[in-house]
Parts: C-alpha cells; sequence; structure tokens
C-alpha cells in the first residue's frame, strides 16, 4: 500500500502494520506526520525498524502527534520525567507492562498513545503483544453489547505502584513507593467511543481496572474476568520481535498490550514516551 512517502505493510490479520521509508528522527513534514497518524488510525499499532533515536530526538518525534504526558508514579524515579527508560535486567522477577494493560487509565485523561525505542533487545524473547479493542468489542453478542452499554468501571494504579504493591523490591525499573504515593482513581465507560474514528471498543484492562461502578469487586469478578480474557483472544493480536532501533508506535485509546516475561539470561532496555490524551467517552 503506498501513501505520499510511506509504505504501510500490515503483520497481522486484525492489528499492527510496519511503516517503511521513513527516518523519524528528520524534522518529517506535515503530509509524512499526517500519513503516520492516519496508518495508526487504521492499524492500532505501527511499527519501525532500524531508527536511530536520541531522547530528545525521540520527545520531538512525539511531539509532533501531541503535548507529551509525564507519568505521575514514575516522578522523580527517572532522570528527564518527559521519558521513561524500561529498563529490565537478568534475574528481575517482575517487569514493566506484564499484565495486559492499556497504559496510565487510572487518570482522568489517559495518554493518546505511546511511542517506545528499543535501545537494546535480547537475541530471542522479550516481545511485545497488542490486541485490538475495536474488535473485542464487535465480537460480543448483542445482548452483552446492551448489557455494557452505560456501565462504567473503577480504574487505580494500585497494583502497579505505591508501597502496598512492592514492585522496586523485584525490577529495575522503579515507580514512586514513597509514603506520600497517593492511590488514583478515575471511572470511564466500559464501552468507550474513540474521538477521532468515531468507533466502539471494549476499555477494561487488567492493570488498572478493579470493578464496576455500583458493584463490589466480588460481585463484578465474574463479568470483568470475562471481558478482560475475551479482549486479547489471539484473532485480536499481533506479536511484535524487537531489534535494536525498532519503534513501536501504539494507540492507547483502542490498544491493550503487553511485554512478555521472558527475556531469560538477557537485558532489554527501551525509552518510552506517552502523548496526552484527553476525557474516555
Ligand atoms: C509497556 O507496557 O509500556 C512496556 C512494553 C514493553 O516493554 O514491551
Amino acid at each position: 500500500m503506498r501513501n505520499s512517502q510511506i509504505e504501510v505493510r500490515p503483520i497481522a490479520g486484525s492489528i499492527g502494520a510496519e511503516i517503511h521509508g521513513v527516518d523519524v528522527s528528520q524534522n518529517l513534514d506535515d503530509r509524512t506526520i499526517r500519513d503516520i497518524r492516519q496508518a495508526l488510525l487504521d492499524h492500532c499499532v505501527v511499527f519501525f525498524r532500524n531508527q536511530t533515536l536520541d531522547a530528545e530526538r525521540h520527545k520531538a518525534f512525539s511531539r509532533r502527534f501531541g503535548k507529551l504526558f509525564i507519568h505521575p508514579n514514575y516522578k522523580g524515579t527517572q532522570a528527564d520525567p518527559e521519558v521513561i527508560q524500561i529498563t529490565r535486567e537478568p534475574g528481575d522477577k517482575k517487569i514493566v507492562g506484564e499484565e495486559w494493560h492499556a497504559d496510565t487509565t487510572m487518570v482522568s485523561e489517559p495518554p493518546m498513545g505511546a511511542i517506545l525505542y528499543a535501545i537494546e533487545v535480547p537475541p530471542y524473547g522479550g516481545d511485545t503483544l497488542f490486541a485490538n479493542q475495536y474488535q473485542a468489542y464487535e465480537a460480543l453478542s448483542d445482548g452483552m453489547k446492551k448489557m455494557l452499554g452505560g456501565l462504567k468501571a473503577f480504574h487505580s494504579d494500585r497494583k502497579v505502584a505505591g508501597p502496598a504493591a512492592a514492585m522496586n523490591a523485584q525490577r529495575s525499573t522503579k515507580v514512586r513507593e514513597d509514603a506520600d504515593w497517593r492511590e488514583t482513581v478515575s471511572t470511564h465507560p466500559v464501552v468507550a467511543t474513540h474521538p477521532e474514528t468515531g468507533r466502539k471498543l471494549l476499555y477494561v484492562n487488567h492493570s488498572y481496572t478493579n470493578c464496576f461502578e455500583g458493584m463490589t469487586e466480588v460481585e463484578s469478578k465474574p463479568l470483568l474476568d470475562f471481558l478482560l480474557d475475551h479482549g486479547h483472544r489471539p484473532e485480536f493480536t499481533c506479536r511484535f520481535r524487537w531489534e535494536t532501533g525498532s519503534i513501536a508506535f501504539w494507540d492507547n485509546r483502542v490498544c491493550k498490550h503487553l511485554a512478555i516475561h521472558d527475556a531469560g539470561p538477557f537485558r532489554r532496555i527501551m525509552r518510552r514516551t506517552q502523548i496526552c490524551g484527553t476525557r474516555v467517552v
């Protein structure tokens, strides 16, 4: 498929495409940025290969798609709050993003996207999975869609940050665990409408969604567990094999993703920016 300058090659039936013919470290013209954005809307996650990006160019490319988001749970743990270095060392018991999730959905306006750049990757292992939540929604029965319409869910960061989550003893990438940390909670609709495409999608995830509004966690669990697992049925997913210099740019409004914790004896170092989003409707 030929666009103005870029070549977009899907990598799976439902989600994910590689973009070729572009060096994202350059000051790209508006048409190329528009075409990358369109590819993102069409494929939910796009990938680039063989890129060379220092942190400043990484931020500059990200800013072409919106303001940079500062992650509240990494404040003070990283040298530059606008980028998060995600490091996995051999022996780490936990890694960032090892459950199916959309990023940072405990805030009222979750990021619209994230741009992850591979600095050092294992020779094998450490892939990332992505799942298309339009398709997850569309595959539900009419009865289930009707039941979910109007339902809202609580999203909290208590499982991924703060003293009780106790992440820092188990992994190299540190989050806030100080005594001043406070849980952030927001409610979002269970069926959301993508602000650019207007398509409906399923909006719950393992890391952040605790229960439905107006129900207890115990009451919510059976339906929530079903929706969480349904959201990553294999036919909604793609799997990305990283190389040094690869980039994944995902639309956080419609993708869930999971970092596979199988890098064994190898180090894996990534750098991530996040781009501000809007209220989920
Ligand atoms: C993330 O969840 O943002 C990290 C994904 C990865 O490291 O592959």
